[in-house]
């Protein structure tokens, strides 16, 4: 059956995948077709940073190709979700609305597409998702993303119910010369390195993303200079371990220091450094350098030697805390966060109870804690039954949640009376009458606006006067010279 599809008058092709001005690298696409130029799509972003990156990468290729956005799914030719894998509910989210797009595909005409690491990791499954999926694509695969669109519209449009198809994982692909296509904001994410060569035990993400590889650091600064020139105040550099960053002679150390000392830039945060291997550089680096945020986000996982054994991790109890220890000793007002995993592979109570006491013992400000899923292909998987019942994992994470809240609560009430140098973001969620931002060791702030001075992109000084779990709040100091990092470099 032949579908119509809406049409838009062709749209000048965005050339702003070029980071120096350049067209993106088209090589992998088929050249473009005209009548498919300036159909509307719709991208929805599920998962951590790296994928609301690699969002902005594809919006930049499909702009680059003749594509238009639209954030209105009523509208959309064409609904692309960038998906995640990392556990069962990012799955079943997508399955959810794969299951709603079922619905509105017998309505009217529709291409969708998935896109990211559900992609990459399920294509069969997702294939047969009662044929709801149009098109596939891996996050190594995006340069090919404008041709396989087309193709599946073209498809579609032949009635040809055969989706379009890339998943192969690269060893070399950084999207080095791709400029993202950033939604406006203070903070742009940059990627630095892609992929993962840790294989933790119960991870998906090497699987998904494949190998490691670093991009090119000159690239990085140029990109970096170019987004201060844009505006944007803040810079987050992306890795799932940062600190095995390696290009040529630089290391992340020499990478963040160089992004920091770009004249213009306010603040530089990165995520995530992996314990094993936190070189005393970059703790110098973070904290000597008053442009480089004093936050470190320290995934914990587990606080048993046995799991974390089990896990991969390759670091003891012992070796994290002394970690900590010395990061404290260093600069003690670094703000710590963690991630912690309950009920993994054979976890005793007792061996929970580790991972409770080391959360008491570190005093996070932060802690994201997740239930045990079995990820299919990981080692874990492979290896060890999923074991702990769900009503034990679902009571680890609960008496671990009300830990961890009664520790970010203690930790912010100690801030009242304090002054913190806050970078403005824009409204708080509750109200228009309320500026949101957050402080160097990235707590969120909440305060009344009472100048037409402060505008976000300002840096401002909160004197804070109450706290709660996760947020401070209080009134600007006017005029005041406070910082929450005295350091200076
Ligand atoms: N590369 C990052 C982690 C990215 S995934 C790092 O190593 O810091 C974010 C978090 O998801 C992990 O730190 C872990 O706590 C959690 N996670 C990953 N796989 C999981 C699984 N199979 N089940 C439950 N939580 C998981
Ligand atoms: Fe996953 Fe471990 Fe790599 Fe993080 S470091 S992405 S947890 S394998
Ligand atoms: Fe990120 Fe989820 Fe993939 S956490 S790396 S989008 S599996």
């Amino acid at each position: 059956m032949k579908k119509e599809l809406h049409m838009l008058p062709p749209s000048p092709p965005l050339v702003q995948a070029g980071l120096d001005g350049s067209p993106p690298d088209r090589r992998s696409s088929t050249p473009p077709p005209l009548p498919h130029a300036g159909h509307l799509v719709h991208l929805e972003t599920f998962g951590c940073q790296m994928n609301e990156y690699d969002s902005e990468l594809v919006r930049a290729l499909l702009k680059a190709d003749g594509f238009a956005f639209t954030e209105d799914r009523e509208r959309a030719d064409v609904i692309l979700m960038n998906t995640c894998a990392i556990r069962e509910n990012a799955h079943n989210r997508v399955y959810g609305h794969l299951a709603t797009l079922k619905t509105i595909k017998r309505q009217r005409s529709l291409v969708v597409g998935v896109l990211g690491c559900m992609a990459q990791n399920l294509k069969e499954e997702l294939l047969d998702h009662e044929s709801v999926v149009d098109l596939l694509a891996g996050p190594d695969a995006y340069r090919r993303l404008p041709g396989l669109v087309r193709e599946a519209l073209h498809k579609h449009e032949q009635g040809v119910e055969q989706p379009s198809m890339a998943v192969d994982l690269s060893e070399y692909e950084t999207y080095q010369n791709v400029m993202p296509d950033r939604t406006q904001g203070i903070n742009a994410w940059i990627a630095v390195m892609r992929g993962c060569d840790n294989f933790c035990s119960f991870c998906v993400v090497p699987y998904t993303r494949g190998r490691e590889r670093s991009r090119e650091a000159q690239g990085i600064l140029r990109e970096a200079e170019r987004l201060i020139a844009q505006g944007h105040k803040q810079i987050t550099l992306l890795g799932q371990n940062v600190n095995s960053y390696k290009f040529q002679d630089w290391d992340f150390a020499r990478l963040i220091t160089a992004v920091a000392d770009l004249p213009g830039i306010e603040r530089v945060r990165f995520t995530s450094p992996h314990p094993k291997d936190f070189p005393a550089a970059l703790l110098d680096a973070v904290a000597g350098h008053r442009k480089i945020c004093k936050h470190i986000h320290l995934p914990l996982q587990s606080g048993n030697d046995r799991i974390l054994t089990m896990m991969d991790r390759t670091y003891s109890r012992q070796e994290y805390l002394a970690l900590v220890d010395a990061i404290r000793r260093r600069h003690a007002d670094i703000v710590l966060s963690t991630d912690i995993i309950c009920g993994f592979p054979g976890e005793t109570d007792d061996e929970f109870l580790d991972s409770y006491r080391t959360l008491q013992d570190v005093g996070y400000h932060e802690t994201f804690i997740f239930k045990y899923s079995e990820r299919k292909n990981t080692i874990a998987a492979r290896k060890y039954p999923d074991d702990v019942p769900e009503a034990v994992k679902a009571d680890r994470v609960c008496r671990l949640v009300d830990l961890a809240k009664s520790i970010s609560l203690r930790k912010n009430q100690a801030m009242i009376g304090k002054t913190v140098t806050v970078l403005v973001e824009g409204d708080s969620k509750k109200s228009s009458a309320q500026w949101m931002g957050k402080s160097d060791g990235n707590i969120t702030v909440v305060w009344e606006k009472s100048t037409p001075l402060t505008q976000p992109g300002k840096m401002v000084s909160i004197l804070v006067d109450q706290a709660s779990v996760t947020t401070l709040f209080g009134a600007e100091a006017v005029p005041s010279l406070a910082h929450d990092s005295p350091s200076r470099r």
